[in-house]
């Protein structure tokens, strides 16, 4: 009698810093992969995992996330009037997804204290975690992934890729031993630890499966790297606890809360665009070789 998975939160108070200028007014999970923002593939991953009630932790400056996720009254009457039906599904299908109910973190203290945010919400289930700046895109959802694992191995899964070792200082590093086809168990995890002090190259990317135990570790956690309570430190006070485990995904992860990432998932999906992918590939081709 496993307690099925089917709540989700998806913190989106961040400032966006690494986008600036182009998020100075807006939220950056609001930014476009070709013709979505960004937060609803993260929505669409979730909803196709199998989860039914969404938590966003948002912060100020969020609101167009939230009236994103609502009915667009005046725009769909319009639409209506002028028989556009096309438009007037996909518009109002955005809105009727999943249920999500927000939450607002109203200081920035780090995403160990958003996903505190969630305690309500969560109550005595296990729930998944998902980060917004990382879209992944898969044929079978990574968090659909996660939840296959948990049923095999109920406990912490954490969703890890092998970076180059140069990079452990932007990720949550894993120590694991492996015990199955993609998957470790977790023997320790450190936040951001630079190449030098790395126990591995098995980043931990913006996924989670975890506990309502997390929260009572959560409010014992102080706060760690850049003066801010961490996910990481408060999974790490766990391993006593809990199993914890690191499942290497299926699929391509793209870091979209970095100019350069966000262009690739640009690319890279516009490319599998059935409406214009073609002609986009041509594009490409043309303007690489004049370059
Ligand atoms: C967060 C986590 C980090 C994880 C990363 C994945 O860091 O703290 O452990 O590896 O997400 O994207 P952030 O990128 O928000 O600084």
């Amino acid at each position: 009698n496993m307690k099925e998975i089917k709540k989700a939160v998806i913190p989106v108070a961040g400032f966006g810093t690494r986008l600036l200028p182009a998020t100075k007014a807006q939220p950056k999970e609001m930014l476009p992969i070709v013709d979505k923002p960004a937060v609803q593939y993260v929505v669409e991953e979730a909803v196709n995992s199998g989860i039914e009630e969404l938590l966003l932790v948002t912060g100020r400056n969020k609101r167009a996330i939230e009236d994103y996720f609502d009915y667009a009254i005046e725009l769909e009457r319009e639409l209506e009037e002028k028989g556009k039906t096309d438009l007037l599904n996909v518009v109002r299908n955005v809105s009727e997804m999943v249920s999500i109910y927000y939450v607002r973190q109203k200081v920035a203290n780090g995403l160990g204290d958003a996903i505190y945010h969630a305690k309500g919400f969560v109550s005595d289930e296990p729930f998944a975690v998902l980060l917004a700046d990382d879209i992944i895109d898969s044929s079978k959802p990574c968090l659909k992934q996660m939840i296959n694992v948990y049923k095999s191995y109920p406990g912490i899964i954490l969703a890890v890729m092998k970076v180059p070792i140069k990079d452990t200082n932007l990720y949550g590093i894993v120590k694991g031993k492996k015990i199955d086809d993609r998957l470790y168990e977790v023997e320790d995890l450190i936040e951001k630890p630079n190449p030098m002090e790395a126990p591995s190259n098995i980043a931990i990317v913006g996924r989670y499966i975890l506990m309502p135990s997390i929260f009572e570790s959560l409010k014992d956690t102080k706060p760690g790297k850049n003066g801010e309570v961490q996910i990481t430190d408060a999974i790490r006070n766990l391993l006593i606890k809990e199993k914890i485990y690191a499942y290497e995904f299926e699929g391509a992860r793209f870091d979209v809360g970095e100019k350069l990432g966000y262009l690739k998932a640009n690319v890279s999906f516009a490319l599998k665009n059935k409406e214009f992918g073609k002609e986009f590939k041509k594009y490409l081709k043309d303007i690489v070789e004049e370059a």
